[in-house]
């Protein structure tokens, strides 16, 4: 049985503790802000549980900025304002009070934006907990060996209650059971109890935890893993969850048969995407949207961002790629630089300090050594020689370079665009490509080498010769 939920993010508060100019809950975290995850999660457990529901933030602090950000990035979370900061109560009260439709939902589940690692997995937990037993609320707890600063668990013979730390007597306080913030309640009960809570305590704030009360019929569900719960207050546990989403990524990857060679040195994004049998050596960066596919190499130091890395292609040490598209078996590196748009074609060939940058490689191309290829056309098992240089800027704008498949283009040569080499060419070494090349034809365009015996003396300078 599928029930509605009205869904509150919590992100109205200051976040004082955080040290960041921006407000909380657009702290940055991995790829993305802290409210991102909350956002996502609620997505996808809505999605998997087919729940009809919506998702509102309650905003406050900075609320405009928080505001735009969610509103560009989701069409589809509603906003109601709090205007002070009086507690997390006084937040869902500003909550109901922000439409009517917040009270037509069955039940409403509460999140605050700053605990990133709870993903849908819990909230689904959490979810069928609510309906196999029946229960008016449940809210999500865990054991934490240092629990200050949390709400401790006070659990009662039926239900339960919640002490805030600064409200704890000395007993309290060695609890160890701390609340994560995490509930669902039925929307009833949570309308209901709301409306008792008060200020009565030493934050003088309306605690939403006070709607948890011995002897009804609400549970605490505690989740045996605490890091799920890590809430962000400082810029230490910022660092803290970064970690602990980090090291679920790469869980999940080594589990689908990702080999990390040593996974506390990869630094992984969250909507990587890596297929079985790729290796990842040590202190790599991947990071955006890249999209990794199978028996890749990705070897030490290399950086990969917002790009697709084909089947059993090779990234050497030390390689960075942004915006660029490897197709299957192409080694690029070590210390290659693929920029936007590089799109590098099957089995090439992408050596040492090459630059890459909007060009189109066919298949089989090499550029071994040293050279720099923006706005281009390559074409099939082409072979760039050592130091070749497309120059494709003049100062104002940049042209295109095309060159035909089949070519040897010599070591130390430069084509200045706009121009066109056609198929099976020849370029010289040290030729500067000026004028289009029709299929079939060579081109050369050096001085003619000068050989003067003997002479050589009068410009190699010793040096005694400074002291004359
Ligand atoms: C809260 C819980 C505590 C729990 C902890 C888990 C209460 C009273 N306490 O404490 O039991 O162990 O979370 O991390 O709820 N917020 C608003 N409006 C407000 C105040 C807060 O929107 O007026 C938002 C904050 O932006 C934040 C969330 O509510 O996202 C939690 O507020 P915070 O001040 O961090 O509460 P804690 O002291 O951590
Ligand atoms: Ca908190």
């Amino acid at each position: 049985m599928s029930l509605s939920i009205g869904a509150v993010i919590l992100a109205a508060g200051e976040g004082k503790r955080l040290k960041l100019k921006e407000p909380k809950p657009l702290a940055p975290c991995l790829d993305k802000k802290l409210v991102d995850f909350p956002i996502r999660e609620l997505q996808k457990f809505f999605n998997q549980n087919k729940i009809h529901g919506k998702l509102t933030a309650v905003i406050g602090h900075q609320r405009d900025i928080v505001r735009a950000y969610i509103e560009k990035n989701y069409s589809s979370v509603n906003f109601a304002i709090q205007e002070k900061q009086l507690g997390t109560g006084d937040a869902l009260r500003s909550y109901f009070q922000s439409s009517n439709e917040t009270l037509s939902y069955d039940y409403t589940l509460v999140i605050c934006a700053d605990t990133p690692v709870v993903s849908a997995d819990e909230l689904s937990a959490l979810h069928s907990l609510l309906l196999a037993e029946k229960l008016e609320g449940v809210a999500a707890s865990f054991i934490e060996k240092n629990p200050k600063g949390y709400g401790r668990i006070v659990r009662g013979v039926k239900g339960f209650h919640i002490v805030e730390e600064k409200d704890a007597t000395d007993e309290i306080r060695k609890i160890t059971e701390v609340n994560s913030g995490l509930y669902i309640l039925k929307t009833s009960y949570l309308v209901e109890h709301l409306k008792g809570i008060d200020t009565k305590n030493k934050s003088g704030e309306f605690y939403l935890t006070d709607v948890f009360k011995d002897g009804l019929n609400v549970k605490a569900h505690c989740f045996p893993e605490a890091s799920t719960f890590l809430g962000v207050n400082t810029l230490s546990q910022l660092e803290e969850v970064e970690h602990a989403l980090r090291n679920k990524i790469k869980f999940n990857l080594v589990e689908s048969g990702v080999r990390l060679i040593d996974s506390s040195h990869c630094y992984i994004d969250s909507e990587v995407e890596i297929g079985e049998g790729t290796v990842i050596y040590p202190n790599t960066f991947i990071t955006g949207r890249s999209k990794i596919g199978k028996n890749v190499t990705v070897e030490m130091g290399a950086q990969i961002k917002d790009s697709i890395v084909d089947d059993n292609a090779k990234v050497l040490a030390y390689t960075i790629l942004e915006g660029a598209h490897l197709h299957s078996q192409v080694t690029a590196g070590p210390f290659a630089r693929l920029r936007p748009g590089a799109d590098i074609g099957p089995e090439s060939k992408i050596g040492n300090f090459v630059e890459i940058k909007k060009s189109i490689l066919a298949k089989g191309v090499k550029v071994s050594h040293l050279s720099y290829v923006g706005d281009a056309f390559i074409g099939e098992e082409t072979n760039i020689g050592c130091g070749f240089i497309t120059c494709n800027y003049d100062g104002v704008n940049k042209h295109l370079t095309k060159i035909g498949k089949n070519c040897f283009i010599g070591s130390d040569s430069q084509s200045v665009a706009p121009v066109e080499i056609g198929d099976d060419c020849f370029v010289a070494s040290a030729t500067t490509i000026t004028k289009d090349m029709p299929n079939g034809s060579f081109a050369i365009s050096r001085g003619a080498q000068v050989t003067k015996e003997g002479m050589a003396k009068k410009f190699i300078k010793k040096k005694d010769d400074k002291k004359i």
